[in-house]
């Protein structure tokens, strides 16, 4: 066999895989039905796939949307008798439309066994891949069949997933749902069924897929077959959530498949772990792509050479230290050193805390170079700061970590003249021409610059617009809500484009309405067509701001506008109230108003820490603890 060649594989009609699948179900505590699950998924992920590229140049009739047209291609015989415990996504290598004479090829399927190891928080699978042939369809002008609409090929093709998932012999009659299911459901609702009657609806949706549920289906596989079944239904049972075009239907596979440990739960493990939670993702940047790339570019430019500042203003809550933190996981995938420092309005010395941070540098460069690169840095610093060197042993005490035992020594035992802003200012600037290089550039991070002071900002400037062959990138960011336009943050963008300093700066507004699209598919795990009505009206009150949307997220679970249903395995939530609850002006409102539903000894106990600034000593925790006001509450 030629080796660049893709195995083709033995091409066994989807009917009899099906069947296969049914004989050999293996137990449940083997993972076995979430590994048939899996695979039934891949296939249904390859027949929408191969129907959307049909109807873009064939008239479809209703006998070509069948399973007695689809052929899966397997690695292995498929043997009916044999029970094969360790079936694997791996032996299904593509899936063929006879009708149309298409073939489809997974590409890298191996992943998904993977997957089925991943934790909640393990992260995403990596997206199955398939490769239709052949690429060009010719255009077919006649047919000797009725054609259909697409909502109809999603009727029918929910018909298909139906018969796929619900384990019921696929020759039966039984495995057909019924040419139209919902017709049965609103006689059984009455005629003037309008969407209200809510016990009816229930009922009607229970008995018409009771064979999924049967086999313990996932309720989000449940509600894809549902909504692609009633898509051309007169009275669909969830009007809202009606899928009428494969392109969501593709994507709807495609997340299962991507994401099999947030969408794959069935209704038994759910009533397992009890309630259920919103699942925010800790690690996800929603949208600003657009200013991940300005950011990027401006670091990729530094590492070339010569220094650049980047401001970021933006509403609290607006996503500015996330935004930097994500960019700053990457400037040290790729070798730079990051340092960070956020301020803070209670505790005031910002230039200690500036310094302080470039102490912090002393220790990254350790980590990161040989006891040669470190002499090389040394020998360096000595020839720039010169006599200096005692004093810039004070200044960062960390960079005797850098120097060799007898050079410590002697350098120490040196006397210490008095420093002034200069010699701060020259010496920072020296260390950062050294330490700074191509492989290993420096980002400084200054959070919050709306509570640093005019020192230091004279110090960034000085360091920056020192033409030397430094790499420094300075990122620094403010609250636009609470500075004025006289703060010395704007004074210090206008002396940095004076001194010839690649300046940027940017304001963060909200993210866009398909960004809070996605967070809130992600936290409820729910099909992103599904929750496009939510988001509109959750992007509408709170701007877009992430923090906001959070939070507005968190308060209506907390006010039981928004309910996880054990019975229907998903969240539900009704628009209209949520349409109606108060426009909230900005993230304090919401803060406050959850801060009034504390008790009043945990707002006293909040209003005593709050006077310690953001961070709250372990000592401080202990003597409150021991007095006889707070050690109830703490
Ligand atoms: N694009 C985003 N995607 C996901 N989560 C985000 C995004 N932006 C912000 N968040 C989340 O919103 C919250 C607030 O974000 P962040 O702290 O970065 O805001 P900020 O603009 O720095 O606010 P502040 O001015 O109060 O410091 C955090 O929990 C953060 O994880
Ligand atoms: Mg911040």
């Amino acid at each position: 066999m030629n080796p660049d060649q893709p195995e083709l594989g033995e091409a066994v009609p989807l009917q009899t895989w099906l069947l296969g699948e049914i004989q050999k179900q293996i137990p449940v505590q083997q993972n076995g039905q979430q590994l048939s699950i899996i695979r039934k998924t891949t296939v249904a992920y390859a027949v929408a796939k191969l129907l959307r590229r049909a109807i873009t140049s064939t008239p479809l009739s209703a006998a070509k949307i069948s399973i007695d047209n689809f052929v899966v291609r397997t690695k292995k015989q498929h043997d009916n008798s044999e029970l094969l415990p360790t079936s694997s996504m791996t032996d299904i290598l593509g899936v063929d439309m006879i009708s149309e004479r298409l073939s489809l090829t997974i590409i890298e399927p191996s992943h998904v066994n993977n997957m089925l190891d991943e934790g909640e928080e393990g992260g995403t699978g990596r997206a199955i891949e398939v490769c239709i042939s052949p690429s060009q369809l010719l255009e077919s002008s006649s047919s000797a069949f009725e054609q259909i609409d697409e909502k109809t090929i999603c009727h029918l093709f929910g018909v298909m997933l139906y018969q796929l998932y619900s384990n019921l012999d696929p020759t039966s009659k039984e495995s057909l749902l019924g040419a139209d299911p919902i017709q049965n459901n609103s006689e059984q609702l009455g005629d003037d069924y309008d969407g209200a009657n809510e016990p009816a609806r229930k009922k009607a949706a229970t008995t018409t897929y009771s064979a999924l549920h049967d086999v313990n289906t996932p309720p989000s596989i449940i509600m894809l077959v549902q909504n692609l079944v009633e898509s051309k239904c007169d009275h669909p049972l969830n009007p809202q959530n009606i899928c009428t075009s494969m392109k969501e239907a593709c994507d709807d596979l495609h997340l299962l498949l991507h994401e099999p440990s947030r969408f794959m739960f069935t209704r038994k493990q759910l009533e397992r772990v009890g309630s259920v939670q919103l699942k925010f993702r800790q690690n996800r940047l929603y949208g600003r792509e657009k200013e991940m790339s300005l950011l990027s570019d401006a670091f990729n430019r530094v590492s070339a050479g010569g220094n650049e500042a980047f401001f970021i203003g933006g509403f609290s809550g607006s996503g500015k230290t996330r935004l930097v933190e994500t960019v700053m996981t990457l400037v040290e995938i790729s070798g730079g050193y990051v340092i960070k420092l956020k301020f803070d309005q209670v505790k005031g010395r910002p230039l200690l805390e500036l310094i302080s941070a470039f102490n912090e540098l002393c220790s990254l460069i350790r980590k990161k170079k040989s006891p040669q690169e470190l002499q090389i840095i040394v020998d360096q610093l000595t020839e720039s700061v010169g006599s200096d060197l005692s004093m810039l042993g004070r200044l960062l005490p960390n960079v005797y970590s850098l120097l060799p035992r007898g050079q410590l020594k002697q350098s120490r035992e040196q006397g210490g003249n008095r420093m002034n802003f200069q010699s701060v200012c020259f010496i920072l600037r020296q260390f950062m021409r050294v330490v700074s290089s191509k492989s290993h550039p420096v980002m400084l991070f200054l959070d919050d610059l709306q509570w640093s002071d005019s020192t230091v900002l004279d110090v960034i400037h000085d360091i920056l617009s020192e033409e030397t062959d430094a790499r420094c990138f300075f990122v620094g960011s403010y609250r636009s809500n609470e500075v004025s336009s006289e703060h010395a943050i704007f004074g210090l963008m206008k002396d940095l484009e004076t001194s010839k300093v690649t300046t940027q700066k940017l304001i963060l507004d909200g993210i866009k309405i398909e960004d809070v699209n996605t967070l809130i598919s992600d936290a409820l795990c729910a099909f992103p067509r599904t929750t496009r009505r939510l988001s509109t009206i959750i992007h509408e009150k709170t701007q877009g701001n992430p923090f906001f949307c959070l939070e507005f997220l968190r308060s209506l679970v907390d006010r039981g506008l928004l309910r996880h249903s054990l019975r229907q395995g998903s969240w539900e939530w009704d628009a209209e109230k949520i349409g109606l609850e108060n426009t909230t002006d900005n993230v304090l409102y919401l803060l406050s108003s959850k801060m009034n539903g504390l008790t009043n000894e945990v707002q006293t106990v909040l209003k005593v820490l709050s006077c310690f600034g953001i961070k709250v000593n372990g000592n401080i925790i202990t003597y409150l603890n021991s007095t006889s006001q707070y050690c109830d509450i703490i």
